[in-house]
């Protein structure tokens, strides 16, 4: 009978099998990635820097108060703050200038009126982050077309002492893209331009503002694919995918951007162009300092230009969408996925009900694709050249699931269209969060075996005061555990944090895995590095920025970095 019921499930599985040859590129819908909340929830900084107010009319305490971390780790400021992050209660540094008539006078010197935006509407839209929920009050955002006006903009504010905030598509989703008070924004969205591609190496050289699906749709042409992908390529720029060491969709099978960027060139803060703009898989001359520039997050020079290694397409992407009973079944799929379609496993991402149940009550068209109502499901997704066995591979591999019990359904995309459906669930989660009301986002690298222990924790400690999901990049030990609200409160906020900061580190996690620390999470780097090694990453912001000028309040602890 079981049997039975197995080979009914595997039938039913072969109607949806494979969407072959003309469907590698663009599975994942575009029209999700740009899109942009309006759930309104927008914090307001006073001239202190403290978040009093949202967008809805209610007033948040910003009281002090510290906590402390232990022997090793010292003691701590941390402060009450609004939303999810403890970026509350900063004071903006009183060594920076104001920006006078006379900066305004030198700025369209070099960049011409039109890329000097002083603009109320197209500045009200560039100090809001894509959450709404970090606003800053910068009253001049700058254009640069090309590295030589990005060196002469910096150069200018670093002998003013100008604070500046380096800004790409400004999808980030921990407050790095906007200014907290009144920093110049620099976006280097002007500076689209592929400048090479070479067919035989697939290494591609861009300027840091191409969109990532433009670059997508670029080497789509040529017969490549870029080595990332996520939920905002429609708005994100390679330069700021750099910048934040984005992870996303493709990290499993490509690996991170410290692998496949080969080279970049950056500004520093006093206009110095580093060119490391190598081309070269192996390079083994000195120290590699690209790699500061990757995740740092602006905080220590602009990325202007980006040499990155891009894949052949292949011919044949299937993708799967599976139901399971429990947590430990996701687990032990991830483990045989990765033994049984090692060589072309492409993706491997989760979500649990709580996500799905999210994404179908606030997503327009979206509809669950297996017939049964589980509480987890699993994309899995395979590239490979052979079409016949990699997509017998893909049918085995679940069968053997089914027979095993670790998948309850499934289904196979059968082409573009249904593939895209099932990626528009798994992408469209950030969004529907955004609409559900006020979000609490935590992005955590953990141990496989401990990631949805976090989840069941949480809900277990907020009872119903909010609705906790778990969705994320499993097959890279990345949970994103977001708690929904009707509304941001001081409750909700002091029984998650830091509690979820403090289980992490327990567990010897990253409180970033891929969004970074921004203004968010700035002063919880303890959680996942030690003092000696902020120590170090201090020094290094001052040796490459030593007035402070870039990006400040974010990625190092305030304390650290604002004299
Ligand atoms: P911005 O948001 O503009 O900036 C991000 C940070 O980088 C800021 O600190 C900024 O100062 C700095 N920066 C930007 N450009 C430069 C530059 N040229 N030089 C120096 N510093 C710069 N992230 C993931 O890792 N994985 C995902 O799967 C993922 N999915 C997402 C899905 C959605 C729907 C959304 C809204 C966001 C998602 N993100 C994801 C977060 C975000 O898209 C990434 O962090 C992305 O890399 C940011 O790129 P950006 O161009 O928008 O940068
Ligand atoms: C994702 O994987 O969907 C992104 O990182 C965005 C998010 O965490 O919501
Ligand atoms: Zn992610």
């Amino acid at each position: 009978m079981m049997m039975m019921m197995m080979m009914q499930r595997l039938r039913r599985s072969e109607e949806f099998i494979r969407f072959g040859f003309t469907s590698l590129i663009n599975l994942r819908p575009n029209k999700n990635s740009v899109s942009r909340s309006l759930s309104g929830f927008v914090n307001h900084y006073d001239t202190k820097g403290k978040l009093f107010e949202s967008k809805n009319g209610n007033h948040y305490n910003t009281e002090l108060h510290h906590r402390c971390l232990g022997k090793n780790l010292g003691m701590l400021q941390q402060y009450k703050c609004f939303g999810s992050s403890s970026a509350s209660q900063i004071e903006r540094n009183p060594l920076f200038s104001s920006l006078d008539s006379k900066d305004v006078s030198y700025f369209k010197e070099i960049l011409g009126d039109k890329n000097v935006v002083e603009d109320e509407e197209r500045l009200e839209t560039a100090n809001t982050d894509w959450m709404q929920k970090y606003k800053g009050s910068s009253k001049l955002m700058l254009l640069p077309k090309n590295t030589e006006e990005v060196s002469q903009i910096l150069q200018y504010c670093d002998s003013r002492r100008l604070a500046v905030v380096p800004q790409g598509g400004n999808t980030g989703l921990v407050g790095g893209s906007v200014p907290v008070f009144d920093e110049v924004i620099i976006n280097v969205g002007l500076m689209n331009k592929v400048l090479a591609f070479d067919e035989v190496s697939g290494v591609l050289v861009c300027e840091a503002g191409c969109i990532l699906e433009n670059l997508a749709t670029f080497l789509d042409t040529k017969g490549f694919i870029m080595p990332l992908d996520l939920g905002a390529k429609g708005s994100c720029h390679i330069g700021g995918n750099v910048s934040t060491n984005a992870g996303g969709l493709r990290l499993i099978r490509y690996g991170s951007l410290h692998g496949t960027v080969l080279g970049l060139e950056a500004v520093t803060a006093n206009g110095n162009v580093l060119d490391m703009l190598g081309t070269l898989r192996k390079d083994n001359t000195g120290y590699d300092l690209k790699h500061l520039f990757i995740g740092s997050e602006g905080s220590l020079g602009i990325v202007t230009k980006v040499s990155i290694l891009t894949q052949p397409k292949l011919s044949s992407v299937n993708l799967a969408f599976i139901a399971c009973k429990d947590y430990l079944s996701c687990q032990k799929i991830l483990v045989e996925a990765k033994r049984n379609l090692g060589e072309i496993l492409s993706a491997f991402e989760f979500l649990d009900s709580n996500s799905m149940d999210l994404v179908l009550n606030h997503l327009d068209g979206v509809r669950n694709p297996v017939s049964s109502t589980e509480n987890f499901y699993i994309l899995i997704e395979t590239t490979g050249s052979d079409e016949t066995n990699d997509r017998e591979k893909l049918e085995a591999f679940l069968l053997k699931s089914l027979e095993k019990g670790l998948v309850s359904d499934g289904v196979i995309a059968q082409d573009i269209n249904q593939a895209s459906s099932f990626w528009r669930i798994r992408e469209g989660i950030t969004e529907a969060l955004q609409k559900a009301g006020a979000v609490y986002k935590y992005d955590l690298s953990l141990p496989v075996e401990e990631i949805y222990n976090i989840v069941n924790d949480l809900r277990g400690r907020l009872g119903d005061l909010a609705n906790v999901m778990g969705y994320g990049h499993l097959g890279d030990g990345n949970l994103h555990l977001n708690i929904s609200a009707a509304n941001y409160n001081d409750k909700l906020l002091g029984l998650i944090e830091p509690y979820v900061y403090e289980w992490t580190s327990k567990h010897r996690g990253s409180i970033s895995a891929e969004h970074g620390l921004g203004v968010m999470k700035a002063n919880e780097i303890f959680y996942s590095k030690s003092p000696e090694t902020v120590a170090i990453m201090a020094s290094i912001k001052k040796l490459l920025d030593p007035k402070g000028i870039l990006n400040p309040y974010k990625v190092l602890p305030h304390s650290l970095i604002s004299h």
